[in-house]
């Protein structure tokens, strides 16, 4: 078979790290080619490589057998490869045409591309591969989903042929993954090749033909998808047997930590966010929420941390109303958040690793004394997070946040967070662009945390995550609590039911 990629023996080095080490992948014309490995491992620095946005310090790259130099995006651009990154590029007050055109506005023949007749040919791109999109919408108003799709689009109207999708699915929703699938779908069936980053093994399993492994930038192997286990590939991935089940005692409840009474809330969009929501949650116990994306989380979230204010009803931690109080006071009073957009609210990408850690606590002791910073503490501190939570990076803690791997950012705001012990921890998707390896991890860390009094409520879309974690489930639609059940007296199949809105014991 032709293979349309092939990149050989490939070195990238970053300072105090080999991201990629003699590295050699290919793409045949017509399959998903995934790519596997551990956070770190050097995955989106291989396709960044492929894409132009990094040169190699050794290697090849042939495309469609022949020998090229990928320079920079446009030079990818002309050969035929596309990539929709990470974490998307797209400009929020432009409509999805502008956002498309830019860039290509064929400055090289000194015109501009008609608007119009660009916006008929996404349309008319659009219909063919089932996107859904509409050509006049303005960024901000579409969901991530749709974004995404946008990118997509930017790759067929600059008639890629080789797709590389970095972590597609780690932004999306259940549905809206199910939809993806369906879209790559379509894509091979038109003739493209796809590279695929994922960290789930399912999505492997459901699309992928074959699949290379990265472990600590270097290749482990490239296997046949439909002759290899889950559990086989996660081990070549890390390099042991990994744990898929969650391994925990049942829980002993203990005092009431969160009591949410009435609490009406408006979202972002000034309609009425959570209605009359109330919610306990007590020491020892993990609370999951569960629900499809939109059906209150993120107002409860934002009212729990204080991030958003509350029309009515009243929050207490530990009995004491903190309705009022802000976000520093609540960090104080022992409220810890992993936030949902680890860019938005989680790091600031141009500090250090260590002073990433302290963001919250820099101005308490021991970090702070009579008003000067305790660097030799600062520094062991953030030491004992990034060991413990194997946050990995070239210059350790001093790296820059914006240098670490999106699973590194993950697990160094995960670590800060569980390292505050606070009396409640919210945490928000928290194993979201993790590796199975970290995952687990992760999980065994907050039940941890629940054995020692603590209480956790988890948000998360991932429904396995809220079955396996959660001691109790509370089930949220249309900004209402309308389930409350025993996580080993439920299963999938009811929470689903229930996370369309029909309540127990309720027929369809
Ligand atoms: N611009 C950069 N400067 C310094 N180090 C970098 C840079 N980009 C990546 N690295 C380092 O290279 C290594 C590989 O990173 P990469 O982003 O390729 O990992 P990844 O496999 O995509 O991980 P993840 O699953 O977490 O996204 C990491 O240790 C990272 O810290
Ligand atoms: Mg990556």
């Amino acid at each position: 078979m032709e293979n349309i990629v092939e990149m050989r023996n490939i070195r990238k080095e970053f300072p105090g790290i080999v991201a990629n080490d003699n590295v050699s992948i290919e793409l045949r014309k017509g399959e998903v080619h995934a790519l596997l490995g551990e956070n770190g491992a050097g995955k989106s620095t291989l396709m960044s490589i492929l894409f132009g946005l990094y040169q190699p310090e050794q290697g090849e790259i042939f495309i469609r057998g022949k020998k090229v130099r990928i320079t920079d995006p446009n030079v990818a651009n002309e050969l035929g490869i596309g990539m929709v990154h990470q974490h998307f590029k797209l400009v929020h007050n432009f409509t999805v045409t502008q956002n498309i055109i830019l860039g290509r506005e064929s400055k090289r023949f000194g015109f501009v591309v008609d608007e119009k007749s660009a916006s008929r040919r996404i349309r008319a791109l659009s219909e063919r591969y089932a996107l859904n999109v509409n050509p006049d919408a303005k960024i901000e108003d579409i969901s991530v989903g749709m974004q995404q799709r946008v990118e997509i689009l930017k790759m067929l109207y600059r008639d890629a042929e080789a797709l590389i999708f970095d972590e597609p699915t780690s932004v999306l929703t259940p549905q809206e993954i199910h939809e993806l699938m369906k879209i790559m779908r379509n894509l091979i069936d038109e003739g493209k090749s796809i590279i695929l980053i994922t960290h789930k093994l399912r999505e492997i399993k459901e699309i992928a033909d074959r699949c290379t492994v990265l472990r600590r930038g270097r290749v482990i192997g490239t296997v046949d998808v439909a002759s290899t286990t889950e559990a086989r590939m996660a081990e070549m991935m890390v390099g042991r047997e990994v744990s898929f089940k969650v391994d925990k005692k049942p829980a002993v409840p203990g005092d009431v930590v969160l009591k949410i009474e009435g609490l009406n809330v408006l979202s972002a969009r000034k309609v009425l966010g959570l209605t009359d929501f109330s919610l306990e949650v007590r020491a020892g116990e993990i609370v999951g929420v569960a629900g499809v994306d939109g059906n209150g989380q993120s107002e409860l979230v934002e009212a729990v941390t204080g991030m958003r204010s509350v029309e009515s009803g009243t929050i207490r931690l530990r009995g004491r109303d903190i309705t009022k109080q802000g976000v520093r006071e609540r960090i104080r009073e022992g409220i810890a958040h992993i936030p949902e957009d680890r860019h938005k609210h989680g790091l600031v990408l141009d500090y250090t690793v260590q002073e990433n850690m302290i963001l919250e606590t820099y101005d308490q002791k021991p970090f702070s004394n009579h008003g000067l910073l305790d660097f030799p503490e600062i520094r062991k501190y953030a030491e004992c997070i990034v060991e413990a939570f194997d946050v990995r990076a070239g210059e350790g803690v001093d790296s820059l946040a914006r240098s670490l791997s999106g699973g590194n950012q993950q697990k160094a705001i995960v670590g800060r967070e569980i390292e505050l012990d606070p009396d409640l921890l919210v945490a928000v998707q928290p194993t979201r662009g993790l590796d199975v390896g970290a995952i687990e991890y992760i999980h065994k860390r907050l039940v941890e945390q629940r054995d020692s009094g603590k209480a956790v409520l988890l948000v998360s879309l991932e429904l396995d995550e809220i079955l396996n974690l959660s001691d109790r489930i509370v089930v949220v639609s249309h900004g209402a609590l309308i389930g409350d059940v025993q996580a080993d007296e439920t299963d999938e199949n009811e929470v689903g039911l229930m996370m369309t809105g029909i309540r127990k014991g309720e027929s369809a």
